[in-house]
């Protein structure tokens, strides 16, 4: 490939290394993942029940699942359009791997859903749980108004700022590094769809909690799904006292069902009648 080509090619963008642990996180979970991911499968199916509600005349003939994890969704759209031609993306080439052997007949592409490795206007419906998080929402957002034909649907389920809102409880007394996934507020996301021309059908936002029975319960369950790398990493491990103060601080919220952890999830179902050409007025 010439120095153009590559330059020309989508699939092609340099890594940041907070995205580079990200995506090796995932590799490394994907033979954990199915087994701990209870709130994954909880939310995609909230997100295909918020499919449903917006009605059945909808018929697409490409699908795209962008950060399809094990593919878990890939099974409910596989039974709902059976004739559809679905392409499920992920960085992480365990997950698609693990992907492969659930959905043999739909194509895996190893990608980064922000930047997609597609043309224009390629696919009639985008599905994403979970997986925008990890990234730009926004820039996240574009990639699928670009791949999407007008009149196509977004589907997405996504996390707010107020995600594992115990954990940055439990490490904020230790020191300044952020231990949990900085998220931008969803409002933002929302004002997002708005500012690009979206007509946005369902919005809704919830908190799905769950409870261990002690920290290092919860955090092996967090590590499962390949949910424990953050953009700043501390440069030493914590040392026993930190993690006595840790879970100290933990101990405080306890409930009587156990240690609660919150995802602060936001479900989004829109279409987008016209492609909006030009720059984007930028949110402050
Ligand atoms: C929490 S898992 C969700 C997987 C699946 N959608 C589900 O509901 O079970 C998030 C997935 O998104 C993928 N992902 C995150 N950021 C990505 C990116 N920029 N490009 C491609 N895949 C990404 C991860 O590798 C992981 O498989």
């Amino acid at each position: 490939m010439t120095r153009n080509q590559l330059r020309n090619d989508r699939s092609f963008s340099p890594e940041l290394p907070a995205k580079r642990r990200i995506r090796q996180a995932f590799d490394q979970a994907a033979a954990t993942y199915d087994e701990a991911a209870d709130v994954q499968r909880e939310v995609c199916d909230r997100l295909a029940r918020c499919f449903e509600q917006i009605g059945n005349d909808f018929q697409p003939g490409t699908v795209l699942e962008a950060g399809c994890g094990t593919g878990y969704g890939v099974q409910w759209l596989r039974q709902r359009w059976p004739r559809a031609e679905l392409t499920l993306v992920d960085f992480a080439s365990g997950m698609l791997i693990a992907s492969r052997l659930q959905c043999p007949c739909t194509m895996q592409v190893c990608a980064d859903i922000e930047a997609l490795p597609f043309a224009d206007q390629r696919f009639d419906l985008y599905w994403s749980s979970l997986a925008w998080q990890w990234n730009d929402p926004r820039q996240c957002l574009t990639e699928a108004g670009r791949v999407l034909r007008p009149g196509g649907r977004l589907a997405v389920a996504t996390l707010g700022i107020d995600n594992f809102h115990e954990l940055r409880h439990a490490f904020a007394a230790i020191d300044d590094y952020s231990h949990v996934l900085t998220i931008p507020t969803p409002e933002r996301l929302l004002a997002h769809c708005r500012v690009d021309g979206w007509t946005v059908n369902i919005w809704q936002r919830q908190a799905v909690r769950r409870h261990y029975p002690d920290l290092r319960t919860l955090l092996r369950r967090v590590k499962a799904v390949g949910a424990r790398e953050v953009e700043q990493r501390r440069p030493a491990p914590f040392g026993r006292t930190a993690w006595q103060a840790v879970t100290a601080r933990y101990e405080q919220l306890r409930e009587p069902e156990g240690l609660p952890l919150t995802y602060d999830v936001v479900w989004l179902i829109a279409h987008r009648l016209q492609k909006v050409r030009g720059a984007y007025p930028t949110i402050a």
